[in-house]
């Protein structure tokens, strides 16, 4: 496995790749890595020739400095985990190689960033757009491949690349969520929760999977307020919003389409924020 911090380096690795003909996967990610971003690399390994995994905590996306501050980073742990899986390269790059200059860039996303995490996160996904539409010029991979429990992301970034970046050709591969044996979908944000909020957390997709598998039962407002209310009742929890969206639009709906409707959450455990989805089949 090669390490590199510059994207001249990294651009030598690739060169190489490409002249002889071979694939090149992609799994950016931001460090403090878990069985999630493991399985996005085998994904790519199975898919692949090579795959290159980005560790960068990135500063765009951070709407609120203390979360940019408290965000888990270990990057001695990450390299030993990737070692264990299918990455060839990792590229580590610094903030002032990824942002030589401010990236004053601003994206349209035809309103996929104005529901959920975007109403809360202003300027999130913009941030997102930045270091990804960066890497790709970077790393030019044939597939990209990203997790499931950013949903919204996910469908954000299939925009950016049709839209903006069609010239790249990357094929963005939307991969399932890991989530631990109690049902709690893995994040790197789950090491920041004490033993007892990490007890708590089990709640939200306990919650979700029990009326994913009865939402018949229930209009789309009953299942807003019945997640909601249900997740409130740990005394750690804070439902920040429950919302029932169109897979493509993801703008609410009042009626679901069964494998083309999720249901999306965002809740704080103390002061942690985690999100979690599930598709309503
Ligand atoms: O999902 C993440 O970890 C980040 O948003 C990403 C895609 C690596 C961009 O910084």
């Amino acid at each position: 496995m090669i390490i590199t911090r510059t994207k001249k380096d990294l651009k030598r690795y690739l060169k190489l790749i490409k002249d002889a003909g071979k694939t090149t996967g992609f799994v950016p990610t931001m460090g403090a890595l878990h069985k999630g971003h493991l399985s996005l690399t085998e994904c790519s390994g199975k898919d692949n020739d090579f795959t290159v995994v980005s560790i960068f905590v990135n500063p765009t996306q951070f709407n609120n400095k203390d979360d940019l501050k408290r965000y888990p980073r270990d990057e001695e742990k990450d390299l030993a985990l990737l070692l264990s899986v299918s990455c060839d390269i990792v590229f580590i790059p610094s903030v002032e190689e990824m942002y030589p200059e401010e990236d004053k860039r601003t994206f349209d996303f035809n309103g996929l960033d104005e529901v959920m995490e975007g109403k809360y996160r202003k300027g999130h996904f913009n941030g997102v757009a930045q270091v990804v539409s960066k890497l790709f010029e970077i790393v030019k991979p044939d597939r990209a491949y990203f997790g499931r429990k950013d949903f919204q992301q996910a469908a954000i970034i299939k925009y950016l690349t049709d839209n903006y970046l069609s010239d790249l050709n990357i094929e963005i591969k939307v991969c399932d969520i890991i989530r631990e044996d109690d049902g709690l979908a893995m994040s790197s944000r789950n090491t920041l929760l004490t033993e007892e909020q990490r007890k708590s957390a089990a709640l939200i997709s306990k919650t979700l999977k029990k009326y994913t598998g009865n939402y018949k039962n229930y209009s789309t407002e009953e299942l807003i307020k019945k997640i909601t209310e249900e997740i409130n009742e740990d005394p750690n929890l804070k439902v920040e919003y429950v919302d029932i969206v169109d897979d493509l639009s993801l703008e609410t709906v009042s009626e679901i389409k069964p494998g083309k409707t999720t249901i999306c959450v965002a809740v704080y455990d103390g002061n942690v924020r985690l999100i979690d989805n599930f598709p309503l089949k």
